[in-house]
């Protein structure tokens, strides 16, 4: 049974390359669903439809792959019928398939989702922006990656970089807290101050995600060192390490990931700030050299 994972109802009709096993009285596990056949196949073959159904741990990898395909394909076609809340539910999706097994493999899926986003994110189109404006309930890892990822690349759109920096900036920024998923979530979700203890130990989120990230084939070494460095400043009062040689991705996303935690309502002990009080919090840390002021006053445009 070890070798076994019951698989989720909301996910069995997107298997089809990988086989699906039913538990017998006996507690044998037994195959249901061949590979190369969708659930609904069987289903009209077979009289009895189990209540569980399980997949191989070996399988596991090819499956999130499966269902990555299925919902970058609703992507684009959510993005090209201009609706926000459905783009929004599906990268939901996505993302939250991706971080239950954050690893080289599934990691690398998202790299389509972030091409999609960026070849259908016209200037007339704001589809991406209004991302942010849909519905923000269950806050959490997923919706804040998601939110910085929708920020930095209205931000890029702005700067008009090339396809290419859009693109490291984008998975980036989807990818910053991925070292989180690795970290208690009860800390995460705290609602009261932290000890020093256990702030420490959510700093290790920034390590957790350069190490899952350089083992990951994206061919950009600027993925892994955001979510190692998207915490430091350029003071040196940052974290892990307190260095203040920066890579420039990992200062813009940085910079949009306080902007975002402090725009949005994540915490119960405090209320979301208006972009316009975020702004002038965030300046403070500029004047004392902690962002780039060139970074803060571009993205202060940004928004207008
Ligand atoms: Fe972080
Ligand atoms: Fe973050």
């Amino acid at each position: 049974m070890a070798d076994y994972i019951e698989a989720k109802k909301s996910r069995l009709k997107y298997y089809q390359k990988i086989p699906l096993y039913y538990q017998t009285k006996e507690r044998k596990l037994v195959l249901y669903k061949p590979a190369g056949k969708t659930i609904e196949e069987v289903r009209l073959e077979k009289e009895q439809v189990p209540g569980k159904l399980y997949i191989k741990q070996e399988d596991k990898i090819k499956g999130i792959k499966e269902i990555q395909k299925v919902f970058n394909i609703r992507l684009s076609e959510d993005i090209r019928s201009n609706n926000p809340g459905k783009v929004k539910e599906t990268l939901v999706n996505i993302v939250q398939e991706t971080l239950a097994e954050p690893r080289s493999g599934s990691l690398e899926g998202v790299s389509e989702t972030v091409n999609i986003l960026i070849s259908e994110y016209t200037k007339d189109s704001d589809v991406i922006k209004n991302l942010l404006i849909v519905s923000k309930q269950d806050y959490s890892t997923v919706i804040h990656s998601i939110n910085v990822m929708a920020i930095v690349l209205g931000y890029a759109n702005f700067i008009d970089c090339s396809l290419y920096e859009k693109k490291i900036l984008g998975l980036s920024a989807l990818l910053h807290d991925v070292g989180k998923t690795k970290i208690d979530t009860a800390l995460l979700t705290a609602p009261r101050k932290l000890t020093d203890e256990e702030f420490n130990e959510i700093k290790q989120h920034t390590i957790r995600g350069y190490e899952i990230l350089s083992k990951c084939n994206f061919g950009y070494k600027e993925i892994a060192l955001t979510a190692l460095q998207h915490h430091e400043k350029l003071d040196g009062s940052g974290y892990p390490y307190g260095i203040t040689n920066l890579e420039k991705t990992a200062q813009i996303v940085g910079f949009i990931d306080c902007y975002e935690a402090l725009t949005n309502d994540d915490r119960p002990y405090r209320n979301a700030m208006s972009p316009l009080k975020t702004l002038k919090l965030i300046k403070q840390d500029v004047e004392s050299d902690k962002f780039s002021r060139n970074l803060f006053e571009t993205f202060a445009y940004s928004l207008l």
